[in-house]
């Protein structure tokens, strides 16, 4: 049969193209470019020495920002409060277009390298079945004769001396790291002691704060239900207007001065805790933006409501569910609330802070006259009394029955 493996070019998917040639498939090998730092066609040349029947090399980058990124922009995703969600929400795009190129090439089977306790093979897979029903999945991890073989680098490292697939020859950082556009993750390894701090060279997308500029960045991001589409640097004029022009230019500039780094340990969906470091430069600065473009232009019931759609929705991509019926309409219901959310956002970025600055819109529903301690407005401060008055009824029962029961 013909097997679609998901190869990132480094040892481990090196030696299960080697290995799953040996077990008589015959191997096509797919690289996604989803703006991982990557010497793509050093990549190819590689899979295709070690006897990839075709090698596909997709740049993903624009539909990964447009249509996985934009809306967990629009749904403020976030998981357990902290993560912003980057490798879980660039599984479905990658899941997908392997997918495509399985049915495209008449393979039976894909494979990946994910290992057998994480959530990225259950993204993966997940999406798979979902796109590709008859598909069967290769994961070579949780295969006992391939985990007792390579028990560990070192037994990766001798398959790959045997089998001429050229071994790394910088030493392997003391982590697992995983690279897209929207950030970089780092984890197990030393990491996995959750009280060893990161040493301070690891991160490798966002500067430490202590080194980055002293003085800010000041720009602006203009809003178009619910995503940017343009961003302005109002020192330099600098001016972006394409999807993914926007997301990397905010990279950089978070990047510059060290915004987005979190070190959290976080709920896996397979039932294990697990410590992880993440940046996410650009992503972090248009969460900040975005909360204010909507707290500024949306009413405070459909924002209540919207608010539990974006925990729930943040839950599925972490999971795994981007291609569920229940995903499909909590993503319908977020897109839906951000009609309304347009307009501009002044901000600021200096020494790993984004600082909002001003806002301004079209569809604000804030009344400068309604609000002002300086004008009456279209309001009358006696209706207060009893809006006040009826909510005490309440509170006034609570505290009397309470009362009551403690002097029994
Ligand atoms: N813990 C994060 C998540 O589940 C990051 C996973 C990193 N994946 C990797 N293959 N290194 O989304
Ligand atoms: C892996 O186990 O392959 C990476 C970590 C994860 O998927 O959670």
């Amino acid at each position: 049969g013909t097997v679609v493996l998901a190869y990132s070019g480094g040892l481990d998917t090196s030696c299960i193209l080697v290995w799953l040639k040996e077990q008589g498939y015959d191997v096509i090998a797919y690289l996604a470019n989803i703006g991982q730092d990557e010497d793509f066609e050093a990549a190819r040349r590689k899979a295709e020495s070690l006897g990839a029947k075709k090698v596909f090399i997709e740049d993903l980058r624009a539909e990964f920002v447009e249509e996985f990124i934009w809306p967990a922009v629009q749904a403020n995703a976030i998981y357990e409060d902290r993560y912003l969600l980057g490798t879980s929400i660039a599984r479905p795009c990658i899941a997908r277009r392997h997918v495509h190129i399985a049915l495209q090439e008449g393979a039976q089977f894909v494979s990946h390298g994910a290992t057998g306790k994480g959530n990225d093979q259950i993204r993966f897979e997940l999406a798979c079945y979902a796109l590709y029903p008859a598909v069967q999945i290769i994961a070579p991890w949780r295969i006992p004769e391939f985990y007792n073989r390579f028990k560990g680098r070192k037994d990766l490292m001798e398959y790959a001396q045997k089998h001429g697939i050229p071994v790394p020859v910088t030493p392997k950082a003391p982590w697992s790291m995983d690279a897209n556009l929207m950030h970089i993750s780092y984890e197990s390894g030393i990491l996995e002691n959750p009280k060893n701090h990161a040493p301070a060279d690891l991160y490798l997308m966002t500067k430490n704060p202590v080194d980055s500029p002293t003085s800010p960045d000041v720009l602006e991001i203009e809003f178009s239900r619910g995503v940017p589409v343009k961003v302005t640097h109002l020192k330099e004029g600098k001016v972006l207007t394409t999807p993914l022009q926007i997301f990397s230019y905010l990279n950089e500039i978070g990047g510059r001065h060290g915004v987005g780094r979190i070190d959290i340990v976080e709920n896996r969906f397979i039932g294990m805790k697990s410590r992880g470091i993440y940046e996410t430069p650009g992503g972090t600065i248009l969460y900040h933006a975005h909360l204010d473009m909507e707290a500024f232009t949306m009413d405070r019931e459909v924002r209540k409501v919207k608010q539990g759609l974006g925990v729930k929705f943040s839950e599925l991509i972490y999971n795994g569910f981007w291609y569920s019926p229940e995903c499909e309409f909590v993503r319908y219901c977020i897109d839906k609330s951000q009609e309304s959310v347009e307009g501009k956002v002044q901000l600021s970025v200096f020494k790993g802070q984004v600082y909002i600055l001003g806002r301004e819109s079209p569809r604000s529903l804030y009344n400068e006259e309604l609000v002002s301690m300086d004008v009456q407005g279209d309001y009358d401060p006696c209706d207060a009394s009893g809006f006040i008055k009826i909510n005490a009824v309440r509170l006034k029962e609570y505290h009397r029955l309470q009362g009551k029961a403690r002097s029994k």
